[in-house]
């Protein structure tokens, strides 16, 4: 069985064909066709831009999706109706529905998580991205609870809006990576950890990105190397701590800021059994959402919602 899916929840364009027979798969194409560099100038994503960017890009992507994995036979569309935003998860819906085949709707995030292709139950999701930062029990696949998340900002927002205030350019997240290599020894600056030590699973990330404004900043390569361990402290805290009130031992990390060298490198040394995707697919991609496609059932009169929840 071929699936066809579809992701246009921010600001890139990727259609992926993926091959399932029986337990395993096989990606035959994975086009992402990234809009930075016309989202760079304004700092960050503008919506209605990217609704039309995707609209242009889209025909074109499929081509070069079907052509790459040399035109089969499409079973199934799956297509991201949401989290996102609303004019770009239209975008791609609308074009789901002109493709003439069932079509199943998928949870960004879900995508995410299941692009691990996970397998051992109950296990501990972390989902950092731009958008979100969530901390998920996975009882099973389709079986989710939301421990906690981010009561402001998202992790890979706050290194987005942090780059903008150093000047490094957009997106943010591997800006700061490799600026904070290039600090070599121990930082003096020192930055909050934001409830760190709370009782509860949320996280606050947008109180950072307020201290780097007012803080003296005169080597951006320590503000960057000091603000990636800061939120790489608190996402480290408050996921062990859930995984032994919950006693799991397994770790599913995902999203975005999951390409962060630093980041995994630092859980892989507390997490016995780190689930981690290829940084590829870690940011966003379409074959996490012909993935999670891949346990559902197509749907009749769908709609994107651009606040939907996992559970
Ligand atoms: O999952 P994603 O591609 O899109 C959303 O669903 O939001 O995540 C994008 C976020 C951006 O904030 C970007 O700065 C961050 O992921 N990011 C990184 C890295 N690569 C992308 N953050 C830290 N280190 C990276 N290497
Ligand atoms: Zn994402």
């Amino acid at each position: 069985m071929n699936i066809l899916a579809i992701e246009t929840s921010c600001d890139d364009t990727c259609i992926a064909i993926i091959n399932f027979s029986k337990n395993k798969h096989k990606v035959l194409s994975s086009i992402v066709s990234s809009q930075v560099e016309l989202h760079r100038k304004y700092g960050g994503v503008y919506p209605a831009l990217a609704k039309r960017e995707h609209e242009k890009n889209l025909p074109l992507v499929l081509e070069k999706a079907l052509k790459k994995a040399k035109y089969p036979k499409i079973d199934k569309v799956a297509v991201t109706i949401g989290p996102g935003l609303d004019p770009c998860l239209w975008a791609g819906v609308n074009f789901a529905k002109t493709l003439d085949c069932p079509i199943i709707p998928v949870n960004h995030i879900e995508g995410h998580l299941l692009v691990n292709n996970p397998k051992k139950f109950p296990a501990m999701a972390l989902i950092v991205s731009g958008g979100h930062t969530q901390l998920i029990l996975v009882k099973a696949i389709g079986k989710y609870k939301i421990l906690g998340e981010t009561r402001d900002d998202a992790a890979g927002e706050c290194l987005d809006k942090v780059a903008r205030i150093l000047g490094l350019g957009y997106p943010g997240g591997e800006a700061i990576y490799k600026k904070a290599k290039l600090f070599k020894g121990k930082t003096t600056l020192s930055l909050p950890r934001p409830m760190i030590n709370q009782k509860n699973y949320d996280f606050s990330f947008s109180g950072l990105k307020t201290s780097v404004l007012y803080s003296k900043v005169e080597n951006k390569a320590e503000v960057c190397k000091e603000v990636q361990q800061a939120i790489i402290d608190v996402l480290i805290k408050k996921t062990i701590k859930a995984m032994k009130d919950y006693r799991i031992d397994t770790l599913i990390l995902g999203g975005g800021v999951s390409a962060n060298k630093e980041l995994r490198k630092q859980f892989k040394k507390q997490v016995k059994n780190l689930i981690v995707p290829d940084p590829k697919f870690s940011t966003d991609n379409a074959v996490m959402i012909a993935l999670a496609a891949y346990y559902k059932k197509p749907k009749k009169n769908i709609k994107p919602d651009a606040n939907l929840r996992i559970c």
